[in-house]
C-alpha cells in the first residue's frame, strides 16, 4: 500500500494535498507520511513475531538514511533499536527518546572521543570493524572502568550483486574484518581485560533486492560461530546487518520483509542466539517524497530541461549513484507528454534527478520525486549556498514542520572574515 496517492486528480501524502503543502510551506519540502514509516518497521516486528526464533529479537534502524528527530522518535516509540555511526548519531537517538541499550554502534573510524561517549551512555555493543579498534577500546574501557560489549562486523566475501559503491561485504571492502582473521580477533579479544564479547554481526550492502545473498552471508556467518563455540566462546547475539532494498519504480516488486527474513529465522532457530538487524533504507525511503516546483522549461538542441527548484544538493543520489527516482507530477495533466531531463539549478552537470523523462507539465507545477526517505536529506549538502529544504511529517490530517528550512544566515553564522 502506497501512502502517497492521487485523489481527485492531486498527489497526496495520506489526507493532506501536496499542493496545499508547497502553497504553506514552500518548496523544495521534503514530504514524510508517519503511517507509512510505522507500517514498514511493522512489517519487520510482525514477521519476527511469528517466527519463532524472531522472539527478543531487536530491530536497530540505520540511522544514517534518515536522522530527523521525529523520524527517530516514530521509531523509539514503537520499540525500536539503533544503529549509529558517529557520537553525533548518538546524541541525535538519545535525544529521540532512544534507549541506548537498544543501540549499536558500526563504523571504521571510531574515535576515542565516541567511545567514551557510547560507553557513558551504555549501548548494547560496539560493531567492532579492525583490530586496532579492538585494541583502542580495550584502553578507553579501561580508562572509563568498563568492560566494552564487542561484536565483530565479519567479512563474509559475498558479492550482494548491487550498486559498487553500497557493496560492502567484498573482500576489497574498507569495512569489516576478513573472514580469515576473525577467530584470532575473537581469541585476542576474549583475552583482553576491558572487552566483553557479545556477538557478530555483517552488512554486506545496501539496496539488496534478491535476498539469496543474505543466506549465503549468514551460512559463513555461522560456520565461524560455531568454530567460536568449540574454541569456548560463547556468543549472546547476531547482527544480520541491513540491507533489504526497496523499489523505486512504481511497476517494480520489492521482496517481503518475510521473504528476505524467514530464510534467516529458520536457520538461526534453536541456537539461543539473540537476532539483531541494522535496516535502514527499507523503513523510510518509501515513507517519503521530495516536492519541488518547476521554475522554467528550457529547449535545448534535442533535449528539453525541466529546470526545478530542488538540485542535487538536496538529492545526491542520481548524481552520485545515477540512481533512479520516479518523478511525478502532483496534479497531472491529460494531453501528450515530452521527454524531460528535470534537473537543478546547481553549476554541474551531474545536477539532475531524473532524465528523459516523459512529462506534461508547464512552468510553476509541482513534481513529487519519490522515494525519498532514505538517503535524501540525510545526505543533503548545502553546496551552491543553498539551504537545506523543510522537513514535514504528515500524519493523517495533521501536518508536522520537523525541520524548519535552512536560512542563508545560518549558514555562515559559524564563518569569520578575517580582522581589518
Ligand atoms: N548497517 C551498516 C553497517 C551499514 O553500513 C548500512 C548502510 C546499513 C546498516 C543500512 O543499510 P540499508 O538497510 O539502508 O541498506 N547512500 C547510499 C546507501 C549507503 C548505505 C551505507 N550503509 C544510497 O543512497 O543508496
Amino acid at each position: 500500500m502506497s501512502f502517497f496517492s492521487l485523489k481527485n486528480g492531486v498527489l497526496h501524502a495520506e489526507n493532506v494535498a501536496l499542493t496545499t503543502l508547497a502553497a504553506e510551506y514552500g518548496t523544495p519540502a521534503y514530504v514524510y507520511s508517519r503511517a507509512a514509516l510505522t507500517a514498514a518497521l511493522k512489517e519487520f516486528q510482525d514477521v519476527l513475531g511469528a517466527h519463532p526464533a524472531g522472539a527478543g529479537a531487536l530491530v536497530c534502524y540505520a540511522v544514517k538514511a534518515n536522522s530527523n528527530l521525529a523520524v527517530l522518535n516514530v521509531f523509539a516509540r514503537m520499540g525500536a533499536g539503533f544503529d549509529i555511526v558517529s557520537g553525533g548519531e548518538l546524541q541525535r537517538v538519545l535525544a529521540a527518546g532512544a534507549d541506548p541499550k537498544k543501540v549499536v554502534f558500526s563504523g571504521v573510524g571510531k574515535t576515542a572521543a565516541e567511545m567514551k561517549q557510547a560507553l557513558a551512555a551504555g549501548i548494547f555493543c560496539f560493531n567492532v570493524e579492525s583490530a586496532p579498534e579492538l585494541e583502542r577500546l580495550n584502553q578507553v574501557a579501561g580508562e572509563c572502568g568498563q568492560k566494552a560489549p564487542v561484536s565483530f562486523r565479519v567479512n563474509p566475501n559475498v558479492d550482494p550483486k548491487t550498486h559498487p559503491y553500497i557493496s560492502t561485504g567484498l573482500k576489497e571492502a574498507k569495512f569489516g574484518v576478513a573472514y580469515e582473521q576473525a577467530l584470532a580477533l575473537y581469541r585476542r579479544a576474549a583475552a583482553l581485560p576491558n572487552i566483553a564479547v557479545t556477538g557478530i554481526d555483517c552488512h554486506i550492502g545496501s539496496q539488496l533486492l534478491d535476498p539469496s545473498p543474505f543466506v549465503e552471508a549468514l551460512d559463513r556467518i555461522l560456520a565461524l560461530v560455531d568454530q567460536l563455540t568449540v574454541e569456548g566462546i560463547q556468543l549472546h547475539h547476531i547482527d544480520i546487518g541491513g540491507g533489504l532494498g526497496i523499489k523505486y519504480q512504481a511497476e517494480q516488486e520489492q521482496p517481503t520483509v518475510a521473504s528476505y527474513l524467514n530464510p534467516l529465522l529458520d536457520k538461526l532457530a534453536g541456537r539461543g542466539l539473540q537476532i539483531v538487524m541494522e535496516p535502514g533504507r527499507r523503513l523510510v525511503g518509501n515513507a517519503g517524497l521530495l516536492l519541488t516546483q518547476i521554475e522554467f522549461l528550457k529547449e535545448g538542441e534535442g533535449k528539453n530541461f525541466a529546470i526545478i527548484d530542488a538540485a542535487m544538493n538536496d538529492l545526491m543520489r542520481p548524481a552520485l549513484y545515477e540512481a533512479w527516482h520516479d518523478i511525478n507530477p502532483v496534479a497531472p495533466r491529460d494531453g501528450a507528454s515530452r521527454d524531460y531531463d528535470v534537473v537543478g539549478p546547481v553549476c554541474e552537470s551531474g545536477d539532475f534527478l531524473g532524465q528523459a523523462r516523459p512529462l506534461n507539465v508547464q512552468p510553476g507545477d509541482l513534481l513529487a520525486v519519490m522515494s525519498a526517505g532514505a538517503y535524501g536529506m540525510a545526505m543533503a549538502s548545502n553546496y551552491n549556498t543553498r539551504p537545506r529544504a523543510v522537513e514535514l511529517m504528515v500524519d493523517g490530517d495533521t501536518v508536522h514542520v520537523i525541520r524548519q528550512r535552512e536560512s542563508v544566515e545560518q549558514l555562515y553564522a559559524g564563518e569569520a572574515v578575517l580582522p581589518a
